[in-house]
């Protein structure tokens, strides 16, 4: 870690680099707006930067288990989901059917030889990789809380589409690199209501697969969207894609943001604990990521 001299932030509109203090505790994203109220509370308190090398290995400490090819395969099924979507064509079943047959085959398959879930993940488009990753972090949630095959299918099916209603959502919306107006968040969180309606009308899928997507952003705690549900009000198997979720948008590299490790994706997720996350299965979690070798899962509340 390198200390920052305050100094060295004078005349930057944003911070160019993520900034810890000196605990390691991660504070602020790279890309963060920089307002004068910011750099006069940064001049407070010691900050430091992580070392660009450093950073990169460990993001890449681990190596994903999932081939080449199978990635490959997977990406062009949510490219195929996303396009049927967009251009208002007739669903094909076997497609989302499939890539989840191949996602919970594989998790099955490799959950006992990795050594932190994100080896679980694979690396494309956003967009894409995001349905195929939030599929599989799920599924290996569901194995290690001890579900059934049938159901593990039902919960890798559920983080497939869980964004689907994005496809649904305007492009310039979607993309924007700046913070969204109150406007254009509202039209954003109602990528929730779409991807339920068009996984029930469209797809003809269960209530429970439909529920994942309409349920993905209600906080544990309340306080979410669309309808500020708590605790088992909330799907449960949306309240593990909810997990699976923000920790792949955190630990992927963005249009507008660069990915953080995993241990620093578990930081952030931890601090939101008190509102966002089923703490039970936010722990499980921490445990399959390894987190900082699994000396110090602390989560203060039992789940329901
Ligand atoms: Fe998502």
């Amino acid at each position: 870690m390198r200390r920052i001299i305050p100094l060295e932030l004078v005349g930057q509109d944003s911070l160019s680099f993520d900034i810890y203090n000196e605990n390691g505790d991660f504070l602020y994203p790279k890309g963060e707006l920089l307002t004068p109220k910011l750099l006069i509370q940064l001049c407070h308190i010691k900050i430091y930067a992580r070392d660009e090398n450093q950073e990169e290995q460990r993001i890449s400490k681990y190596k994903s288990v999932i081939s080449e090819q199978v990635s490959k395969t997977l990406v062009n099924f949510s490219k195929n989901l996303i396009n049927i979507v967009i251009e208002n064509k007739s669903p094909d079943n076997n497609v989302y059917n499939e890539a989840c047959d191949i996602i919970s085959e594989e998790v099955s398959r490799l959950i006992e030889k990795i050594e932190c879930a994100s080896q679980l993940k694979i690396v494309d488009e956003y967009m894409f990789s995001h349905m195929v990753n939030v599929s599989a972090l799920s599924c290996a949630i569901g194995i290690i809380l001890g579900f059934d095959n049938e159901e593990v299918k039902e919960i890798a099916l559920g983080g497939f589409l869980h964004d689907i209603g994005k496809a649904l959502v305007p492009q310039d919306i979607l993309n924007k690199p700046d913070k969204l107006d109150e406007d254009e968040f509202e039209i954003m969180k109602s990528h929730t209501l779409l991807g339920y309606r068009y996984i029930k009308e469209n797809l003809n899928l269960p209530e429970k697969i439909a529920k994942v997507a309409l349920d993905h952003q209600e906080n544990y705690s309340g306080g979410g969207y669309p309808y500020g549900l708590k605790g088992n009000e909330i799907n449960l198997y949306a309240q593990i894609t909810a997990v699976a979720d923000v920790y792949d948008a955190l630990t992927s590299n963005k249009v507008y943001k660069r990915a953080v490790d995993s241990d620093t994706a578990l930081d952030i997720m931890l601090k939101e604990d008190d509102h966002r996350f089923n703490p039970y299965i936010l722990t499980k979690f921490m445990q399959m990521v390894d987190y900082k070798n699994k000396k110090s899962v602390n989560i203060k509340r039992e789940a329901n």
